[in-house]
């Protein structure tokens, strides 16, 4: 199983911090927020990712992550330019992805909770493709799911005018390989873009997809608006402060699923700059070690 983080767009809605990079490297209380969807497929143990973003922030992203190796990941970054849709990330990623399955998830979406039912769903999904259904208050701002009586998925529409559900299909899908030539097939919606919701709709058509419900235990956050950032930092802040321990820290994550031993771990902490999450990490290794 590949991953693609999707981490480019316009983010005009940001503006002005969106003139001078992406804005999935804003800050969500105290690290970027593609440490966030990062997080969630490393969660689902994907290794090998690759970063879709624009010209001015993928060296960015290179100066964060690197290769990736410190982690025990492989990371690759792929540049798009220009932002053609959702849909095109796996045009962009074809030679990335190879004969393999593949996990997108988008730059600017923020999940937490207990994450094992995505852990599950991307060991499971041998075919076909697998997306979620989140409840919302403002359904005209998504792809939404309708259901008919039974729960069958009936339709999935990009941004209706008249939603004909609450549920929502956050920023997180899994396919198999047959994503590429679906995506390749695609024509632009009326907003000029490859719509993610047309390549799920060939899988509905065919009978390929499965919509999986995200319960009220599981929080699913907004990143598209000033106020909706602030909300996420003081929800975070507020978790982090509260627990002692941090949401989407990729090297606590990487230690964990031992994509990395204690030494290398030892030797990424030693590589952080003095300060307050090198300090947690310091009390990880030591929690570990049983000081
Ligand atoms: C995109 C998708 C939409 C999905 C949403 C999740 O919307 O097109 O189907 O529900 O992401 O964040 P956009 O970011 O293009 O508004």
């Amino acid at each position: 199983m590949k991953g693609i983080v999707l981490a480019g767009g316009s983010g005009s809605r940001l503006y002005p911090i969106t003139q001078v990079y992406s804005k999935q490297l804003a800050l969500i209380y105290d690290k970027p927020l593609i440490y966030y969807p990062l997080s969630v497929l490393m969660l689902a143990e994907i290794k090998d990712v690759l970063i879709i973003s624009n010209e001015e922030t993928i060296p960015l992203y290179q100066k964060l992550f690197g290769d990736g190796s410190h982690l025990g990941m492989n990371i690759q970054y792929k540049l798009q330019p220009a932002p053609n849709g959702i849909a095109e990330s796996f045009i962009l990623g074809k030679e990335f992805i190879g004969d393999d399955s593949v996990t997108l998830v988008l730059g600017d979406n923020i999940f937490f909770g207990d994450l094992e039912f995505l852990y599950k769903a991307v060991k499971d999904n041998k075919e076909g493709a697998t997306i979620f259904g989140y409840r919302v208050t403002d359904p005209e701002r998504y792809g939404i799911v309708q259901f008919d009586k039974s729960g069958r998925v009936l339709s999935i529409e990009e941004k209706p005018k008249l939603p004909k559900s609450n549920y929502a299909v956050p920023g997180i899908y899994i396919y198999d390989n047959e994503v590429v030539k679906i995506s390749e097939n695609l024509t632009p919606s009326a907003r000029g873009e490859l719509e993610i919701t047309d390549v799920n709709n060939v899988y509905l058509n065919k009978g390929s997809l499965k919509v999986e419900i995200i319960g009220r235990g599981v929080a699913w956050l907004d990143t598209g608006t000033p106020q909706a950032l602030l909300q996420a930092s003081n929800f975070f802040g507020v978790i982090e402060e509260r627990q002692g321990l941090k949401v989407a820290c990729v090297e606590e994550i990487a230690f964990a699923k031992n994509f990395i031993s204690e030494t290398e771990f030892e030797k990424l902490i030693n590589s952080i700059p003095k300060c307050a999450y090198r300090s947690y990490l310091e009390k990880v290794l030591a929690d570990y070690k049983g000081n």
